[in-house]
């Protein structure tokens, strides 16, 4: 017990109590006859403090780990699932009180709704405000998205934002779990729902198309929402990004040379690989316009001094996510090369180019 205790991290005496409660009971015997913990008394243990460790009580916690129908590898799907929300909201969090921070010391106050917005903060409730600023639909984008949809009639758009690339000429539903977000769709635009893509309330085959843009990588577990937009739709397209190519940061001056940190925030995303077999997609590149109308992270390869910009960074999360001291330092030594000429030696070769596969891609199944 004393070994298995020091493993896990816990007291010898917690792992008493959850016995005596009959929560994990070592279940094998020890040559001297003293019980000790099986291989699967273990993998349950493991569960028990994943899960106790995410904030479940014990009570839930033993319906969960007795649910015959979840095996050892849903649990860890589940959890991995709910960590990677934990992370998406500590995030936001951390967004939340730095806004806070430079509001008071800019000598602003701050509302108590502001105050205790920030506890339930999602990623885009912290963030989604500052979205409209630069996010709109690029034209070029746009066109190759709805070709893809092909002849659908019902379309349902999962992590829909804003809208900007739904067709206004077919019936569309917009699925949006940011209230921020939600009350941010221009008058007019299309119903929304607020649901996550992980588990979409319609039944089997309700749509004619299930298309998705710029969102699957906020995604508590992207595949399982893939798998739920194929369920839902017999077509699926997905505008998202592909990091199977090892050194895929170098395709992008910007993660290159600046940001290297944008690789840890996409640590654990799907490959692509993995991401077309779930949806048995082909996959296609998607090309950046130098002029691209949107204000996605990407979108100013060939005018590098918008970066600088608070507004444009504001309605890109990658910047929420490094933290504001990577953000800080990218941008300082951003500035520095640009005003050197330094960054216009490097990336001379961008000058004539209208477009740039900077690993976008576009999922089609
Ligand atoms: C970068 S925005 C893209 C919005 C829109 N598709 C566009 O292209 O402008 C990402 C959106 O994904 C949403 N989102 C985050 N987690 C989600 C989830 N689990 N399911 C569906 N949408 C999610 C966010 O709230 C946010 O509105």
């Amino acid at each position: 017990m004393g070994r298995v205790a020091e493993l896990a991290g816990v007291s010898v005496r917690m792992l008493h109590h959850y016995d005596g409660i009959g929560l994990v009971r070592p279940s094998a015997r020890t040559a001297a006859g003293y019980r000790a913990y099986s291989a699967a008394d273990v993998e349950r243990l493991r569960e028990v403090l994943a899960y106790r460790r995410l904030g479940f009580g014990l009570r839930e916690i033993a319906d969960l780990v007795d649910d015959r129908s979840i095996d050892a590898v849903a649990h860890l799907r589940r959890l991995r699932g709910l960590l990677l929300e934990q992370r998406d909201r500590t995030d936001a969090m951390v967004a939340a009180i730095d806004r806070e921070l430079t509001a008071r010391a800019e000598g602003m106050t701050v509302t108590p709704e502001e105050q205790l917005g920030m506890l339930g903060a999602r990623l885009y409730d912290a963030i989604g405000g500052a979205y409209p600023a630069t996010r709109r639909t690029d034209p070029r984008i746009a066109a190759q998205v709805w070709d893809a949809l092909g002849d659908a009639r019902r379309v349902l758009n999962v992590g829909a934002g804003t809208g900007s690339y739904e067709p206004a000429d077919r019936e569309v539903i917009a699925v949006e779990p940011s209230e921020v977000m939600r009350r941010q769709r221009p008058a007019g635009s299309a119903p929304c729902v607020a649901a996550a893509a992980e588990s979409l309330p319609f039944e089997d085959g309700s749509f004619d198309v299930a298309m998705a843009v710029s969102t699957v990588h906020h995604w508590a577990d992207p595949l399982a929402g893939l798998r739920e937009m194929r369920r839902v739709a017999r077509k699926v397209v997905v505008l998202t990004f592909d990091t199977d190519e090892p050194g895929w940061p170098d395709r992008f001056w910007l993660t290159r040379d600046y940001l290297p940190e944008f690789a840890a925030v996409l640590a654990e995303f799907p490959s692509l690989a993995a991401m077309t077999d779930a949806i048995g997609a082909r996959a296609e590149p998607v090309p950046v316009p130098w002029d691209c109308a949107d204000g996605l992270f990407e979108a100013y390869w060939r005018r590098p001094g918008a970066y600088l910009e608070d507004r444009v960074r504001r309605a890109m999360s990658v910047w929420t996510r490094v933290g504001p001291q990577a953000e800080q330092r990218a941008v300082r030594s951003l500035r520095a090369d640009l005003d050197s000429g330094r960054w216009a030696e490097r990336n001379g070769d961008l000058d004539g180019l209208d477009a740039a596969d900077l690993g976008l891609r576009l999922l089609v199944a």
